[in-house]
């Protein structure tokens, strides 16, 4: 089947970047654009790529919902026992994507990731819905499983074990992401689009250029 993709093209006109735009802390820019991408009500605003890469030296990516940003870093929550929880143990460098196709804007960053402390997952936990927390109790993320009756039949059993409250496993809760290496990626016209690096510098300041598109 011919997709004819290499007819499938789009001139980015949506928005600009300049140097006034930019201020000193990544993070400030970062909250602002993921807070512009909820107002305008993007689908999924706070969906991320997430990038890992084990010992192997295979990387591999999956989207997750990032949940908050605290003290600079940024947090998701998965099951520690996934594919992407292994690989995050064995070598702690990740990278984020963010993409909001109708802004016509990325967010690229590169950190160190660890796990939250265990009650700032149990916070995070008690609030989520009473089926996402059973789901977490009995999805052994990223392993084999024999049939979809399997893991109905799993959340069936536990729901009939705790009706109301249910505990955090220890194998699920929350990654945060120190970041420092922040792109901000604007789509412009002929491809010739803006592109602004940070990069973490030993006092604790971040450094800004202007990088090609
Ligand atoms: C829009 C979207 C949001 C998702 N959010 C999460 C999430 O917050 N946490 C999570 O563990 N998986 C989430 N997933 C599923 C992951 O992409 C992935 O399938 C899962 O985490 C297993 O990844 P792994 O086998 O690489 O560890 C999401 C998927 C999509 C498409």
């Amino acid at each position: 089947m011919d997709l004819e993709v290499q007819n499938i093209r789009r001139e980015y006109k949506v928005g600009s970047l300049s140097r006034k735009d930019m201020p000193a802390d990544p993070i400030q820019k970062s909250e602002e654009w993921i807070q512009e991408a909820i107002r305008l009500d993007v689908i999924e605003p706070t969906a991320v790529v997430v990038g890992t890469c084990g010992p192997d030296l295979q990387p591999s990516t999956r989207t997750v919902l990032l949940k908050e940003i605290h003290d600079g870093r940024f947090i998701f929550y998965s099951n520690y026992e996934s594919r992407k929880g292994h690989q995050i143990n064995e070598n702690p460098k990740v990278s984020l994507t963010f993409l909001w196709h109708q802004l016509e804007r990325q967010i690229h960053i590169e950190g160190v990731c660890r796990h939250v402390a265990p009650e700032v997952s149990d916070a995070y936990f008690a609030q989520r819905s009473y089926k996402s927390r059973i789901g977490a109790r009995i999805s052994p993320q990223s392993h084999i499983i024999p049939s979809r009756m399997f893991i109905v039949t799993e959340f069936a059993k536990e729901a009939l074990k705790y009706r109301l409250d249910v505990p955090r496993p220890e194998t699920w809760g929350g990654f945060e992401v120190t970041p420092h290496h922040i792109e901000f990626w604007q789509g412009r016209e002929s491809r010739l689009h803006d592109r602004f690096l940070y990069e973490l510098q030993q006092d604790g300041t971040w450094s800004l250029c202007r990088i090609a598109p």
